[in-house]
């Protein structure tokens, strides 16, 4: 493969191999040197339309831990803000002898324009409201890790599942996995395409966490809200939001996941973010051994 566009291509073997390799990859860096010369000949740009904090760091450090040469671009502080195009931009890029390219783009299908129209490797770090890959792919290899497997567990995704790409690369690589998928939020937060994905659906948080293994709570993404928001923030906390109460109530531990940035008090309260049962700040860095791996196997790399 030369790509990574969305898990929706994927087969559970390519998802089975990624786990493998990153298995050895974070054993690596966890190492005094936490570096291996895997990819000292190739040189990778992470081109960043859209904002990101966790996303853009563990590509890059991914990409050093494999000894890459890395550019960072930002469109923010470039030559679009002149009226540059997408393609004219990154052709400039690749003129610099540059072999992959990491983008994220607040288009849905931008990343798979450029496939077409580029020979580089192209690996999708977010379009829009569609796939964010390898988030699904460090949120389900964080999973894996924490019960040992995937295969069997009920996982409940929690919140705007209408605007959020994690939530849509997530229920395809859980599936693939063998899980039992969720998903909870209000009606409106819920896409109508949901019928065709194989997953239950719940308005009702105090019923979808008992129901589950593991909660993977989103962020409620204003930014991606067209019209005047409903229902608002504080009655989304009221009658969405995850917190200590509700999970005292259950009658057992379930694992608690978030991808980042959290909205605390809204989506999850401080307590249980930062609780014992949270793996958030496991996700992050587990994200960094699946991000050199998915790189790795992209620049011809076989199992580790
Ligand atoms: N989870 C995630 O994609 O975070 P960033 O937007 O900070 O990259």
């Amino acid at each position: 493969t030369k790509h990574l566009l969305g898990i929706k291509d994927l087969t559970e073997q390519d998802l089975q191999l990624i786990f493998s390799t990153a298995d050895h990859f974070k054993e690596v860096i966890n190492r005094p040197i936490k570096k291996v010369p895997s990819l000292r000949d190739i040189t990778i740009a992470n081109v960043f339309f859209e904002n990101s904090t966790r996303t853009r760091l563990s590509f890059e450090l991914a990409q050093k831990r494999l000894s890459a040469d890395v550019i960072n671009f930002a469109a923010s502080n470039s030559s679009v803000k002149k009226g540059e195009t997408l393609l004219d931009t990154v052709n400039n890029i690749l003129s610099m002898k540059v072999d992959m390219i990491v983008m994220r783009h607040s288009s849905p299908g931008a990343p798979h324009f450029l496939a077409k129209h580029i020979d580089a490797h192209v690996v999708n770090a977010g379009d829009g409201t569609h796939e964010h890959p390898t988030q699904a792919l460090l949120d389900t290899f964080s999973i894996r890790r924490q019960l040992g497997d995937v295969a069997g567990k009920k996982v409940v995704i929690v919140g705007d599942i209408l605007h959020s790409r994690v939530a849509l690369s997530n229920i395809f690589a859980l599936k693939k996995l063998g899980a039992e998928v969720m998903v909870c939020g209000p009606s409106t937060l819920i896409p109508k395409y949901i019928d065709t994905l194989g997953v239950k659906v719940s308005h009702n948080v105090k019923e979808a966490l008992a129901w589950c293994d593991v909660a993977n709570v989103l962020r409620i993404q204003l930014e991606r809200q067209q019209i005047k928001y409903f229902p608002s923030l504080r009655e989304y906390s009221t009658y969405f939001g995850v917190n200590k109460q509700i999970l005292d109530e259950l009658d057992k531990e379930i694992v608690i996941m978030h991808p980042g940035p959290i909205n605390r008090g809204v989506e999850l309260s401080s307590d249980v973010a930062d609780a014992d049962n949270a793996i958030i700040l496991d996700q992050v860095e587990n994200g960094v051994a699946i991000r050199m791996a998915v790189i790795y196997l992209l620049a011809g790399g076989t199992a580790a």
